[in-house]
């Protein structure tokens, strides 16, 4: 009965996290198998349409980071300390030209740990509607933190200028008993909104009035580098507007966790008590630290290269009849897949996975599958995907 409960919770868990976001050929309810753990069939690393990352199985994970170590013999970190994490740390500060960078074991305690911090006595968060500080980090702000998170944007990817002062408007002219305003959030790319991207207008205008009015600005950019990909603002201009700013180890530099956050020294040096109050003070990170360094080394020259390569593969996919494949406006790594009805999507996705150990998500209700470019796509031929797909699609024409 227990087991029961446990498979329901997580059945609903996943449910809303989207079920594209697994492979069409896993079973939904397995968490602990979202990549296999043993050698693809031909083994060929997978491509996969699925993720930002690698999607490493634990033999893949283990041997890259014996890769690492080989060339470059990893430094251990003490609790956080030293080695391959402050190395990585160290980096992070450079790249978004902030005092100091220190790494978390989750993006939702850097999160939190920074609305809270930069908020001080402030107890007001302003926060997008549809954010993961929003949805998706169990009311932490409201039940651990103190702070008060209000939505801005509903129904919106995004909230710009006027929806933010019309929210102060709203509380300024309604509330009597005033309490200050502390920390205005941003994520950037949009989860919910498919990678969806702010504009860069959008942002400066945030951030001149933020700064004009005292409030405090953090970005939750978990797959920052995605964004500064795709409008090529890079992401030392992207951190310029911000007080503070989250990235994520496992969304694209295919660490198995952890996150960074880059801000002031005077706010980062409060960091590490915070997380050991927390219960997140880990004894040793470099498992997660030395592989997003490895992934971090290059990682604008190759998302160019992901960016080129798909053009060609998703131009030459869409000659395919009964295929189509739309960007997304203002968009990034993810597109919008439909197959014509006489293509079957299961005997698709699981040829393709068989056969060439190529990985396709599941339609959403409206029958679109969400196809998500990485960094995958350069381990293989490009023409030998092309054709695997044609293959494909002939076989699973009905
Ligand atoms: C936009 C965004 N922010 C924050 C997080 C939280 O990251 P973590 O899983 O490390 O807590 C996620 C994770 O899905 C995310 O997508």
């Amino acid at each position: 009965m227990k087991k029961l409960v446990e498979n329901n919770q997580r059945r609903d868990f996943l449910k809303k996290c989207g079920l594209s976001t697994l492979p069409f050929f896993l079973p939904t309810i397995s968490l602990s198998n979202t990549s296999p753990s043993t050698p693809q069939n031909n083994n060929k690393s997978p491509v996969n349409f699925v993720y930002d990352g690698l999607a490493f199985s634990p033999q893949e994970y283990l041997e890259k980071l014996n890769e690492i170590n080989k060339t470059h013999p990893i430094e251990p970190d003490f609790y956080g300390n030293g080695g391959a994490t402050k190395a990585l740390e160290d980096t992070f500060a450079k790249l978004t030209g902030k005092e100091k960078a220190i790494y978390l074991p989750t993006g939702t305690m850097a999160n939190q740990l920074a609305i809270k911090l930069l908020s001080e006595d402030n107890t007001k968060v302003l926060v997008p509607e549809n954010s993961h500080i929003y949805r998706d980090e169990a009311d932490a702000a409201q039940s651990v933190h103190g702070k008060r998170l209000v939505p801005i944007g509903k129904g919106k990817a995004y909230f710009d200028l006027s929806d933010l002062k019309e929210t102060l408007s709203y509380l300024n002219e309604n509330e009597v008993f005033k309490s200050g305003i502390g920390t205005v959030a941003i994520e950037n790319p949009i989860r919910r909104a498919d990678g969806t991207t702010v504009p860069i207008e959008t942002i400066k205008e945030l951030s001149t009035y933020c700064k004009e009015n005292g409030y405090k600005l953090h970005l939750d950019g978990a797959r920052i580098h995605l964004a500064a990909t795709y409008t090529k603002v890079s992401l030392t201009e992207y951190a310029s507007y911000f007080d503070t700013v989250y990235i994520s180890l496992y969304k694209y530099l295919n660490a198995t966790g952890g996150a960074i956050l880059c801000g002031d020294a005077a706010l980062i040096d409060k960091i590490a008590h915070q997380i050991k109050i927390h219960g997140g003070t880990v004894f040793q990170n470099w498992n997660n630290t030395a592989v997003a360094s490895h992934y971090l080394d290059g990682i604008d020259q190759r998302w160019k290269k992901v960016v080129s390569t798909a053009n060609v593969l998703i131009s030459e996919l869409n000659k395919l009849e009964g295929i189509t494949i739309t960007k997304i406006k203002n968009g990034t790594n993810i597109y919008d897949l439909k197959l014509a009805a006489r293509i079957n999507l299961k005997k698709l996705a699981v040829f393709l996975n068989k056969e060439h150990t190529i990985w396709l998500g599941r339609a959403n209700q409206k029958g679109i599958i969400k196809f998500t470019v990485n960094e995958s796509i350069l381990t293989r031929d490009i023409k030998e995907i092309i054709s695997a797909w044609k293959e494909g699609v002939d076989m699973a024409r009905q």
